[in-house]
């Protein structure tokens, strides 16, 4: 039986992908064979507890599908231990509070205006209500340089159990050296929330938080990983019998978070996304994911230089990374979310977004995020980056244009078809 209403909203949700240039930093494309896997019969299967230890019968294929995402997932980033169980980011970072913490207990995490997510703390979540958050920041908005003198001072005051490292809105690299010597100085469990960069790790154009002595990693599998949507905990340690309880130490943080996982958080694992994440890993380890990750950040330079020369305020003018937050404010004299509307209208898709200390509310802060890893997966070089930076510039010039507006928006939906969509082949 066709379930036209539906059908029809898939439909139309595919011309839109493929008539529009996605922008927006935290979106990817998936190939044909994750899309496959995400279809597959294995949604129908319950698979409470881990590979070998579970609490259903007719595991044989399940055991072996999870246990090769898990070690996909260990040899991409070289961590000890992978869980591939949590279903999206935000319980994956619950989930390791929960390991290590008690209700009460610190946590070091990034300003949220500077870039921090909101499972970093943002007052009214549950993490929030639980855990007494102390933040680090940017120094200068300039560069985005941390205030590591600063963290350092807090931290020594406040002696957070866990020293976070991670971001949804911030353009350059962190300095994890400086974020390890920080947090071994005052005797906390380094974790890096990765899930914006996940995929430049994986391709080697990023630094891995591992190799600088983060004992735990949190990641969503869908942006530039360009997985299934998902997530999955990495961490340095030793692996044991997730069904029974162990000490509280850094050495046992695996089993820890496998147990928080499950039962702690969570019931049965997705076994249809986790298929599709074993997929997703053997993807990024092939020799043309390194260079769709160069690309990303080539792409990523060369529209952060096309959009300042065309005026528009780059918070620490430019990128390090795959994304950059725009000042709309300061550079167009109007808030973020007209600009996202405004963009939407043309075929450009990306979401406003607060910048650094923002006097602007969050719905209608100053600024815009936006990046390269979805434009990049279409197809687009670096050759192109001026005319999206043009067609924006243009739009948001001409907002109240519509004869304008509708003008660009002909041309966006005719340069963007002829890219297609990695499902289609
Ligand atoms: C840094 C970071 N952590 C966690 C999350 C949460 O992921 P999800 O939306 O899958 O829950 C996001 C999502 O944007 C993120 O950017």
């Amino acid at each position: 039986m066709d379930d036209k209403t539906v059908s029809k909203l898939i439909a139309a949700e595919e011309k839109r992908q493929r008539e529009g240039l996605e922008l927006i930093p935290s979106e990817n494309y998936v190939s044909r064979e994750i899309l496959k896997a995400m279809g597959s019969v294995f949604t129908n299967k319950y698979s409470e507890g881990y590979p070998g230890k579970r609490y259903y019968g007719g595991q044989v294929n399940t055991d072996v599908v999870e246990q090769l995402a898990i070690d996909r997932a260990k040899a991409l980033f070289k961590a000890d231990h992978a869980n591939v169980q949590p279903h999206s980011g935000a319980p994956a970072n619950e989930a390791v509070y929960h390991a290590w913490l008690e209700p009460g207990d610190t946590i070091m995490g990034m300003e949220l205006s500077h870039g921090g997510h909101l499972t970093h703390g943002r007052p009214g979540t549950i993490s929030a209500k639980l855990f007494n958050f102390v933040r680090y920041g940017i120094k200068d908005i300039e560069t985005g340089e941390i205030d590591y003198d600063l963290m350092r001072e807090i931290a020594l005051k406040t002696k957070p159990k866990v020293i976070l490292a991670g971001f949804s809105s911030y353009p350059r690299e962190l300095d994890y050296g400086k974020f390890a010597s920080i947090g071994n100085e005052v005797g906390a469990v380094l974790m890096a929330d990765i899930a914006h960069i996940a995929g430049l790790i994986a391709g080697g154009v990023l630094a891995n938080p591992l190799d600088f002595g983060f004992q735990v990693m949190t990641t969503t599998t869908h942006k530039t990983l360009r997985g299934p949507r998902g997530a999955m905990i990495l961490s340095k340690g030793k692996v044991g019998n997730p069904l029974q309880g162990v000490d509280k130490t850094v050495e046992n943080l695996p089993t820890l978070i496998d147990r928080t996982v499950f039962p702690g958080l969570q019931g049965g694992p997705h076994m249809h996304i986790i298929a599709a994440k074993a997929v997703a890993f053997h993807e990024a380890s092939q020799p043309e994911f390194k260079v769709y990750c160069k690309q990303v950040l080539k792409n990523a330079k060369a529209l952060s230089d096309a959009l300042m020369k065309k005026g528009f305020k780059l918070i620490t003018n430019g990128t390090d990374n795959h994304m950059m937050v725009a000042d709309i404010q300061s550079s167009f004299g109007f808030d973020g979310s007209i600009a996202e509307k405004t963009l939407d209208r043309i075929g450009l898709t990306l979401n406003k977004n607060v910048i650094p200390d923002d006097p602007l509310p969050p719905y209608k802060p100053s600024g815009v995020r936006l990046g390269t890893p979805a434009i990049t997966t279409r197809g687009l070089g670096v050759e192109h980056m001026a005319q999206v930076a043009e067609w924006m510039n243009k739009a948001l010039r001409a907002r109240n244009d519509e004869t304008e507006l509708g003008k660009i928006a002909k041309q966006v939906k005719a340069f963007a078809s002829s890219f297609p969509l990695p499902s289609d082949s």
